[in-house]
């Protein structure tokens, strides 16, 4: 088995203000009974319009904590990828302001744009990048200002999102039993229409198909990625997904037979935090304990294109 880079350290970032869904049904005919029979979200962090912070501040706070995680210094990065669709300018990305915030001055740095599956392509980048002799120390950074994307008048939409941003270190494994192991992603373009968000306007998702899809494309690709690597539903310890919709990951884990308590899940308190959402989603099972040394651990995420990937990780 060849396993590629480690997460070094992880960190995120949210919000101090906490929405519930209550203050949603003033705004919205909505309900907390309906938001979380549908969702299982109950709240999310979203920033306060008397403090505003952008998506590179996000960032810069999140990063700050995984260089500190992993003992890494700014200044010997060697790259930062930052995966956000709500980027604070068009141009420069959002990874060059972070470059100069935090004084990494030797790393090259991209923003790249898959919409809720974006952490997990970022991770990808760092991993081929850290497969040769170049690259030390790559900063991956999802973040996303979602509540600048939706519509505070679209009840199908503005209750699902969450502001956050979430960061981690990868370096090159020097133990062959430690780091990722493979990746399996996809596109489906001609799908293009169930989830976008048009130039200076706000999200518009087609909740039904998008759910379905889902379903029936992370159940499949985690199911393949487990039969190539000669791997057993059991022999997964922690299931890190994107937090979309409770229902979403309930369907899949039925399918993929990987008992629920083998989720990590924070959809509850965070809702989707779009390309922060898998980071964070690791940090906390971390941070748990529910993630050891030597345990297996299966990643997954899909989003708006769609674009779905997966990812076996070995902690
Ligand atoms: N409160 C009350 N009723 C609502 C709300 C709300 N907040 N939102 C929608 N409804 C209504 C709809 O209008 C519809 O009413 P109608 O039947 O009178 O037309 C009814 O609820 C049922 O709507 P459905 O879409 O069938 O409900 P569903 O069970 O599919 O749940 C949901 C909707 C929660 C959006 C679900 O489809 C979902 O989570 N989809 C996936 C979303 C997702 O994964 N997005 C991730 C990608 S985002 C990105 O990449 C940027």
């Amino acid at each position: 088995m060849k396993t590629g880079a480690y997460l070094a350290g992880t960190g995120f970032f949210v919000p101090a203000r906490i929405v519930t869904n209550q203050e949603l049904s003033e705004l919205v005919d909505t309900s907390d009974a309906w938001i979380t029979a549908r969702t299982g979200i109950k709240t999310r962090h979203l920033i306060d319009p008397k403090y505003p912070l952008t998506t590179v501040d996000m960032a810069e706070q999140a990063a700050i904590k995984a260089l500190e995680d992993s003992q890494t210094n700014a200044e010997d990065l060697d790259m930062i990828v930052l995966a956000s669709a709500s980027p604070d300018y068009r141009l420069p990305s959002g990874a060059c302001l972070l470059q100069n915030r935090l004084g990494a001055k030797a790393a090259c740095a991209f923003d790249i744009v898959a919409a809720c599956a974006g952490s997990l392509h970022a991770l990808a980048i760092a991993n081929q990048f850290l497969d040769g002799k170049k690259y030390k120390n790559i900063l991956v950074v999802g973040a996303e200002l979602m509540s600048s994307a939706v519509d505070w008048s679209d009840r199908n939409t503005c209750v699902l999102f969450g502001d956050a941003a979430s960061a981690a270190v990868l370096k090159k494994s020097k133990n062959p039993e430690h780091g990722f192991v493979d990746f399996d992603f996809y596109a489906d373009g001609s799908q293009w229409q169930n989830i976008l968000m048009p130039h200076g306007g706000k999200v518009q998702m087609k909740g039904s198909e998008t759910f379905k899809f889902a379903v029936r494309a992370l159940s499949a690709a985690a199911q393949d990625i487990l039969e190539k690597n000669n791997l057993k539903p059991s022999d997964i310890k922690q299931v890190i997904a994107h937090q979309a919709n409770l229902r979403i990951i309930e369907a899949i884990s039925d399918r993929i037979l990987i008992p629920m308590e083998r989720f990590m899940i924070n959809i509850d308190r965070y809702a989707n935090t779009s390309s922060a959402s898998l980071l964070l989603t690791y940090d906390e099972a971390k941070s748990q304990g529910r993630i050891d040394s030597g345990d297996w651990v299966l990643m997954m995420a899909v989003g708006a294109g769609f674009v779905w990937g997966v990812a076996l990780y070995k902690a």
